[in-house]
Order: C-alpha cells, then sequence, then structure tokens
C-alpha cells in the first residue's frame, strides 16, 4: 500500500515536471515574441495537475481500472497547460511554434475554434509529448495544452462554473441559461474578430 502510494506521487511529481518545461518553452516564445515586436502575444499561463479523485473519477467512468499504470496510458490530461492569448492569430502562432520544435511530438489536436462544440464552447486543445530528463532516466510525458483568447477563457469560466449547478434546474431554465450562453459565445467570437481587426488596422498585418 506504502510502496504503491510512493509510485503515485512520485509520477505526479514527473508530470509537474513535465508542466514545468512546457511552459518554460512558452514563456520563451513569449520573451522572444515580445522583444521582436513589443508585445506579448501570451497573456497568461495556468496550470494544474488533475487531482487524485477526477484520475479515479474519470477511469470509472471509462471502465478502466483505477491503478498509477492505468493513469499513465490511458489519461492525456493529468498534466494540463493553458494558455491565454491576446488575440485569435496568436493562439496559432503559438501552437505552431511549440508544435514544430524537435522535442516536442504532437500526439492530437483538437480545434474548437475552426469547430466550436454546440454549446459555444472554443479553445485549441493540443496533446504533446516532451521528453523530460529526470535522475537516473528520460521520460516521454504527455502534456494537454488548451490556447484561447482572454474571451474565450471568460466564457469558459462561467460555463465551468455553471455546469455543476445545471444538473439541480429545473428543464426550462436550463435551456434558457444555456441559450443565453451560446448568445455570449457569439458576441464573443464577433468581438474577437473585431479586435483583431482592428490590432491589424494599427500594426499592419504582422504578429
Ligand atoms: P475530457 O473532457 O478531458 O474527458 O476529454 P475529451 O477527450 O472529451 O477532451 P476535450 O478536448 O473535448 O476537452 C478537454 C477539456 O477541455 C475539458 O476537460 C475542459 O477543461 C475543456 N472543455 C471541453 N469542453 C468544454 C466546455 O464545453 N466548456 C468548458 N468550460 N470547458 C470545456
Ligand atoms: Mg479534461
Amino acid at each position: 500500500m506504502i510502496e504503491k502510494e510512493e509510485h503515485f506521487s512520485q509520477v505526479m511529481m514527473m508530470y509537474s515536471c513535465a508542466i514545468r518545461e512546457v511552459q518554460t518553452k512558452l514563456e520563451v516564445l513569449n520573451d522572444d515574441l515580445k522583444s521582436r515586436y513589443q508585445r506579448n502575444p501570451i497573456h497568461s499561463i495556468k496550470s494544474r495537475i488533475k487531482k487524485p479523485v477526477s484520475l479515479a473519477k474519470k477511469l470509472r467512468k471509462k471502465g478502466l481500472p483505477v491503478s498509477v499504470d492505468s493513469i499513465k496510458g490511458n489519461i492525456n490530461d493529468v498534466a494540463g497547460v493553458r494558455v491565454i492569448c491576446s488575440f485569435v492569430d496568436d493562439i496559432y502562432t503559438i501552437s505552431e511554434m511549440l508544435t514544430s520544435q524537435t522535442d516536442i511530438t504532437l500526439i492530437s489536436q483538437k480545434d474548437y475554434i475552426e469547430h466550436p462544440k454546440p454549446n459555444g464552447y472554443r479553445s485549441l486543445h493540443l496533446i504533446v509529448e516532451i521528453p523530460v530528463f529526470f535522475a537516473d532516466k528520460m521520460r516521454p510525458m504527455r502534456v494537454e495544452v488548451q490556447i484561447r483568447t482572454i474571451a474565450m477563457d471568460y466564457w469558459a469560466s462561467l460555463d465551468h462554473q455553471l455546469r455543476y449547478k445545471k444538473d439541480d434546474m429545473d428543464e426550462n431554465y436550463r435551456k434558457e441559461i444555456e441559450m443565453r450562453l451560446k448568445r455570449c459565445a457569439d458576441m464573443i467570437t464577433a468581438t474577437d474578430a473585431e479586435m483583431l481587426d482592428i490590432r491589424k488596422n494599427i500594426y499592419g498585418y504582422r504578429i
């Protein structure tokens, strides 16, 4: 039992190191782009390690064994990094610059900006693999990277908060809330497009 717990905390430590590696790469890109173009394409970066209860819940939901090996083999979002960009084109610039680095392997990509979810959710999701060098071994580690604008993040935060509340809501009331959220998502899409256009009008068609 104790041995298993140690194994679990060691694996979580490995994921948290993978987050630091990815986060550093993103900070380097932001610094370099800032010195070239005098503006920050990245507004902020947040990261998190999935909590043990959430890991167990996800494995049970998928009908998979709840074990450390099962976590390593089946869950791609143990390590999560969220990159909040100023403008929509920054999302693709950062994604392209990160995934074209020779030590990064792109495992999968979901473009919910080009193809938003029916509820209005928009973001670019990447699963990347990065080699991390530990005391006695190198391990390729997976990290989920979500890239979105400030406005998309604002929307997703509210949507996330309401997700838990929605189960207790009356059916019609819930539908009304979902409709209003979808309308906000549409307004945010239009605002993001307009803000990008304004920036391009001021600075020209460069980063
Ligand atoms: P999981 O949702 O992680 O089980 O995996 P999936 O394969 O369905 O991944 P997907 O890329 O669709 O979503 C992964 C993550 O994106 C979620 O854990 C959320 O953090 C975020 N996300 C996806 N859809 C929504 C949404 O409708 N609203 C909000 N607020 N976040 C979402
Ligand atoms: Mg997830």
